[in-house]
Formats: C-alpha cells, sequence, structure tokens
C-alpha cells in the first residue's frame, strides 16, 4: 500500500511519532517505510527535525560553485562558513552512534586545487566530530579527456564522520570475494604464513595468513570501485546507486533512518527505500523535488512490497566495477 500525501502547512511526525515543524514537499508512506521529501534549503530545514533522530547522512553537497550555472554554489573561500552551520545541525539530528558520509571532491580554482574540504574536516573537528575515515570513490569508468596540467579526475572524498568512536557498523554487509590472489599466496604458504606476524614497524598491525585458507569473502579496502551513473536521471551531477547503497549497507540496519539534505534526484532515498529505511530529504529546487518523489512513487513501492517482510537487506543488483580487493 502507497499513500504519498503533501506535507504543506501541515504538522508532520516522523515514523516513530516525533514531530516535525510545517515543512512544504511530500510524505510517501509504503510497506512500513515512510520517505519524506522536503523543498527547501536545508540550513532552515534541519532545524525542524528532531535531535538525535537519524542513524545515517549521506550526501553529496555542492562543490562550492561548479555547477553554478546548474543549480547554483557557494564560492569557494565563503564555504566553510556556509557549511558549519548545517554540520552543527547534522550533529543535532544524528543518533550517538550514527554517521555522516559527506561525498565531496576539490574544485580547481585559479589553477590549483582549493582547500575547502579540509579546511572544512579541521573546521568541523573543532565543533565536536570526529573525522573517523576516508573512504575513497574510485570512478572506474571515468570519461577520457585531456588537460593541460592535470590527469582526468577519477576519484572523490566520501568523509566518513562520527560523533563516537564506537558506532554502528555492519563489516560484514559489505564483504568482497577473496578474489584470485589466494590460489598463488595461499597454495604456497611459508613457514612464517602459519603463526601471527607482527607489524615490523611496531604500527601494531598483525597478519596470520593461515587464517585466511578456505574463506571465500574478505573485508573490503576503503576504496570503493564504482561506476558513474551514465544514464540521465534529470540532475547533472548524481551519484551512482551503488555509492549510497554501500554505505547504508554497511552503517544501517532494515528500519533506521537516512537523510541526505542535498537530495538532488532522490538517489539516496531510492536506495533507502528500496532496501527498506525511512529516508528524509532535503532539496532546494522544486523540480528536483517533484521528479524524486515520482521517480520513488513508480520505481521504488513494489519492491519495498517483495522486501518488506525480510529482517535483511535485500540483494544488491548495482553495477560494482570489479573489485580489486582485498
Ligand atoms: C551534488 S547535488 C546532489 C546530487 C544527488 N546526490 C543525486 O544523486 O542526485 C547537490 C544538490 O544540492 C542542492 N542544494 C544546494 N544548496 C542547497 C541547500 N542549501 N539546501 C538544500 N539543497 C541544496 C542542489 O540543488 C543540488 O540538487
Amino acid at each position: 500500500m502507497s499513500v504519498k500525501s503533501t506535507t504543506q502547512g501541515k504538522q508532520v511526525t516522523l515514523h516513530n511519532g516525533d514531530p516535525m515543524l510545517p515543512l512544504s514537499g511530500v510524505c510517501i508512506a509504503a510497506n512500513q517505510v515512510t520517505t519524506h521529501i522536503i523543498n527547501a534549503d536545508c540550513a532552515i530545514a534541519l532545524k525542524a527535525l528532531p535531535a538525535m533522530s537519524v542513524d545515517l547522512v549521506m550526501t553529496s553537497p555542492p562543490y562550492a560553485d561548479q555547477r553554478k550555472h546548474t543549480y547554483g554554489g557557494i564560492p569557494a573561500d565563503q564555504y566553510v562558513a556556509w557549511f558549519l552551520p548545517i554540520a552543527d545541525e547534522l550533529y543535532r539530528v544524528l543518533k550517538p552512534k550514527g554517521s555522516f558520509i559527506l561525498n565531496i571532491k576539490e574544485r580547481v580554482v585559479n589553477g590549483e586545487r582549493h582547500t575547502y574540504v579540509m579546511d572544512l574536516i579541521i573546521a568541523m573537528r573543532k565543533r565536536g566530530w570526529l573525522w573517523t575515515e576516508d573512504y575513497i570513490w574510485h570512478k572506474c569508468n571515468a570519461y577520457p579527456g585531456k588537460w593541460p596540467n592535470r590527469f582526468r579526475d577519477a576519484w572523490e572524498r566520501c568523509v566518513h564522520f562520527t560523533k563516537a568512536r564506537e558506532f554502528a557498523m555492519h563489516q560484514e554487509a559489505v564483504m568482497v570475494p577473496m578474489g584470485d590472489w589466494q590460489y598463488a599466496r595461499l597454495n604456497s604458504l611459508r613457514k612464517a604464513d602459519h603463526v601471527r606476524q607482527e607489524s615490523r614497524t611496531n604500527s601494531g598491525f598483525g597478519k596470520n595468513t593461515e587464517n585466511w585458507i578456505g574463506r571465500k569473502m574478505a573485508y573490503p579496502t576503503n576504496v570503493l570501485h564504482l561506476a558513474t551513473e551514465c544514464r540521465n536521471k534529470g540532475h547533472s551531477a548524481v551519484f551512482p546507486e551503488s555509492l549510497p547503497e554501500w554505505f547504508i549497507r554497511l552503517f544501517t540496519k532494515v528500519g533506521d533512518t537516512v537523510l541526505d539534505p542535498f537530495m538532488g534526484s532522490g538517489t539516496t532515498l531510492r536506495v533507502a527505500h528500496r532496501l527498506g529505511l525511512h529516508s528524509i530529504g532535503i532539496e532546494l529546487l522544486a523540480a528536483y523535488c517533484d521528479a524524486a518523489a515520482a521517480q520513488i512513487e513508480k520505481k521504488c513501492i513494489c519492491k519495498a512490497k517483495e522486501s518488506s517482510t525480510s529482517r535483511s537487506f535485500p540483494s544488491s543488483k548495482n553495477r560494482v566495477c570489479r573489485s580489486k580487493n582485498p
């Protein structure tokens, strides 16, 4: 069953009964999964969300003013001052064990990479965020090109912020096949491979190669080899579904809530809906909100029906490049 309602001027509640302030947007409820799409500036709309109500923030904001001709943007020099109040609100709405994934990249200004991403990370740490990890999204189908002073850009950051050192993380949900290396390496074990070897640099890391015999799956690295979205989604800067899907599988479970404050075409919300999670998307431009709502209505409700009784995520059907892990 699907219920779509506009939320203009009404008191809206989240799936768990927490109240949100009245906001303009739509709410789609299907098979116990609620998708809220809010047409607003996230700096304002985030204030309407209850504290500690979100398990994962997954988002890709404007990369400064790189796309000022399509959906606007912020000059690189003003980026940190613009983003910090938003980051403060994200901190407030995130649960204590939640994660914030910021997909971003330093744009080139006057012939060199601007430092706004690094400046932002440093500023956010001063506001209480932990810079827990940097995942690299390797865009393995990057379009060929020629530039006079650098090569084609084939990677972006996915900066992982948390509020605490202990946070929800389901590592088994993103395991990858062991790969061919096991045949060569594990079939010719040396004497030293049968006992734990401590790092020679005293880093505290060690390994026992023998432990991996007979295993089919390994933990992935922090480099994600994912193809970019090539189909036209009516938006100039979509990320592929496989990107939010990987982080949703890693940091949430069925029934959790995902927030994308720079929703764009609604990629994060579509994936959340398909995987059985509640989601909230905030987007400045009304046309993107309408398109995202229509897509979720059209494509996701049947899949949600299939998965609504399952306690685990439906399996992935996304295009993922061949991984070089481990
Ligand atoms: C990089 S795009 C996000 C694309 C999205 N990940 C997708 O897959 O479609 C950034 C989006 O943020 C929106 N935006 C910019 N400033 C905003 C603000 N202050 N509040 C909400 N949305 C904003 C833009 O209109 C744009 O659609």
